[in-house]
């Protein structure tokens, strides 16, 4: 099983799927790593374990469409049967979600359909909240509306920061994304058009 991951930044879930190849957990490869910013320190990971690397700058497409068909044109010769999205920190337009409708997969760090978008922690803790967690969806063109494949939780202290949870719930998407990945590797988990299935049936 190919997989394509998308990053914008320092990659810890890249490396968390890394490793769990290395381990034997997760039967797959990962064919490229594409990121919109050529500073991300996932793009360093990604070469010490020797995957080749692609960079496009959205800065410097005309508008979003064709900063998606650009990556759709660079992701095509690694032929990718699931694109990952790892805290790849750019809105994707109908381009690229329908290029991969049913292969597209993104790891959101919320109980969605609690708190889409950012700064999804301080949101959490600013609610009151119990819990807080990471949801893993299939994308669809509304933004982490996508229907849910799995989703971790923790327990919020008294003493939590944005930042002290946002280390937690970082760990649970560590564990959770290669589980999901595996079940894709397995050819498990499909979105199909009533749903998402695992084994065939509804989850
Ligand atoms: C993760 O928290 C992910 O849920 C969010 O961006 C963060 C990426 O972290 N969308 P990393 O680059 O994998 O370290």
């Amino acid at each position: 099983h190919r997989l394509a991951v998308l990053i914008s930044g320092s990659g810890t879930n890249l490396q968390a799927i890394l490793d769990a190849i290395e381990a034997g957990q997760l039967k797959a490869r990962i064919c490229a790593v594409l990121s919109n910013r050529a500073d991300a320190g996932g793009l360093t990971r990604a070469k010490q374990a020797g995957i080749p690397t692609l960079t496009l700058d959205h800065r410097q497409f005309e508008d979003r469409e064709s900063f998606d068909q650009a990556m759709v044109d660079a992701l095509e010769p690694y032929q990718p049967d699931t694109v990952v999205l790892a805290g790849f920190m750019r809105i994707l337009s109908p381009v690229f979600v329908a290029y991969y409708a049913g292969r597209l997969i993104n790891i959101h760090p919320s109980l969605l359909p609690k708190y889409r978008g950012l700064n999804t922690h301080a949101r959490a803790l600013e609610a009151g909240d119990e819990r807080h967690g990471c949801s893993i969806h299939f994308v669809t063109e509304e933004l982490d509306g996508g229907p849910l494949i799995a989703q971790a939780s923790v327990t919020i202290n008294a003493n939590d920061t944005a930042d002290s949870l946002s280390k937690r719930v970082q760990l649970c998407e560590h564990q959770l994304y290669p589980m999901v990945l595996q079940w894709r590797a397995q050819q498990r988990l499909v979105l199909t058009d009533n749903g998402v299935t695992l084994d065939g049936k509804p989850l």
